[in-house]
């Protein structure tokens, strides 16, 4: 039997992803096959497809081809040799990064994230990433406490909308960034709206302000940014910025930055924050967050934003709707299985 698959074939525009047909092949020793209910469709995806610029012309750039996908949302359809703990049709979560725009796929079975079968997998998808960044900024990170004062850059996109459910829950006072149309949205999320196209946030935020604030989070990783969000705080302000860097020369300052507050006077501190300790380190405290934001999803306390859903296999429409920059939200991928009432 084949099964189907979006692949990038080269790097470039989001023309480069084209559907390809495998083999479904048993799952190997200590691995299971998921049928793919939905996927998410992420910045990082978009940058790896398009040839990320922090790579580009290392040894790290991406080869092609592949498929992107960084989470899906699947049904365990087979079990591998040695495989415990997992039976077929136990819903599950994979951080995938790469691979996860296809039918199936093939996982250890140890770094299964497990899923309630009551939940929309639509919805589910984007807690894999997207609120796992947004729920470990926050609270692993930046450690925030009710009342605090946070500002919050990039408010409207995938982990923006989740970082302002997730801040409101926390009880935090909440400041958001954003352009024009998008104000709205963020004001309906509880923040006060800032628009980075009229205002000046650094203006806007010592007259709204002026004795500074706790937390700052960014999204944006560029250094006007930063030292602004950083002249924003008051002592024992923290600052955590998780977005892709454009460069390795604009790294390499923001590392400087990152140092200075760790060893410097100011009183401030300033941490750079990734999902990549998931695999290199203890995943104990993924599985902790994850588990913390399947009980808000189930008793119905977060409520992701879904700008639009696309069939699993139109990854390419997706690619190009969330590029367009016009999405407040997620944009994500689902199986026919689910409109066809298959994966519920
Ligand atoms: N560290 C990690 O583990 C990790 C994981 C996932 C993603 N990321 C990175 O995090 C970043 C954000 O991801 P996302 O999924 O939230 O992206 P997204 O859904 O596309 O949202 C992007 C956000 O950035 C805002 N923005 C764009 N240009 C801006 C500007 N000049 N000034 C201020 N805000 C601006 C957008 O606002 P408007 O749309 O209103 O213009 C929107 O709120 C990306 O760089 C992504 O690669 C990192």
């Amino acid at each position: 039997m084949k099964y189907k698959r979006v692949t990038a074939m080269q790097l470039g525009t989001p023309d480069v992803l084209q559907i390809t047909e495998h083999e479904l092949q048993a799952p190997e020793k200590g691995k299971v096959r998921i049928r793919v209910l939905a996927a998410s469709v992420s910045r990082p995806d978009v940058s790896a497809r398009s040839g990320n610029s922090l790579y580009r012309g290392t040894p790290l750039a991406k080869k092609t081809p592949f498929v992107p996908g960084y989470a899906i949302i699947g049904d365990v359809d087979a079990i591998g040799e040695g495989v415990t703990g997992v039976t077929v049709g136990d819903r599950v979560g994979v951080l995938t990064v790469i691979g996860g725009y296809s039918e199936y796929v093939y996982w250890r079975s140890d770094r299964l994230i497990p899923v309630p079968a009551t939940v929309d997998p639509a919805e589910a998808v984007t807690l894999i990433l997207n609120y796992l960044v947004a729920y470990q900024t926050l609270h692993r990170s930046a450690k925030v406490k009710p009342g605090e004062k946070a500002l919050i850059i990039g408010a409207s996109g995938g982990i923006g909308t989740a970082l302002l459910q997730l801040g409101k829950l926390a009880n935090l006072q909440l400041y958001g960034i954003a352009s024009g149309e998008k104000l709205p949205a963020i004001s309906n999320m509880g923040a006060v709206p800032i628009d980075y196209r009229t205002q000046d946030f650094v203006t806007f935020m010592r007259a709204a302000e002026p004795d500074g604030i706790d937390v700052v989070v960014d999204g944006m990783m560029r250094l006007n940014y930063i030292q602004g969000g950083l002249s924003l705080l008051r002592r024992g302000g923290r600052m955590v910025s998780y977005g892709e860097p454009a460069g390795l020369g604009t790294l390499f300052r923001i590392l400087l930055l990152v140092l200075r507050h760790k060893f410097g006077p100011s009183g401030k501190s300033f941490q750079l924050y990734g999902t990549s300790t998931y695999f290199l380190f203890d995943p104990k405290p993924y599985v902790e967050d994850w588990a913390a934001l399947f009980q808000l999803l189930e008793t119905g306390r977060i409520q992701p934003v879904i700008a639009q859903r696309f069939p699993l296999l139109e990854a390419a429409k997706a690619n190009a709707l969330l590029e367009s920059g016009s999405v407040i939200g997620n944009v994500v991928l689902v199986s026919d299985l689910l409109s066809s009432g298959g994966g519920s």
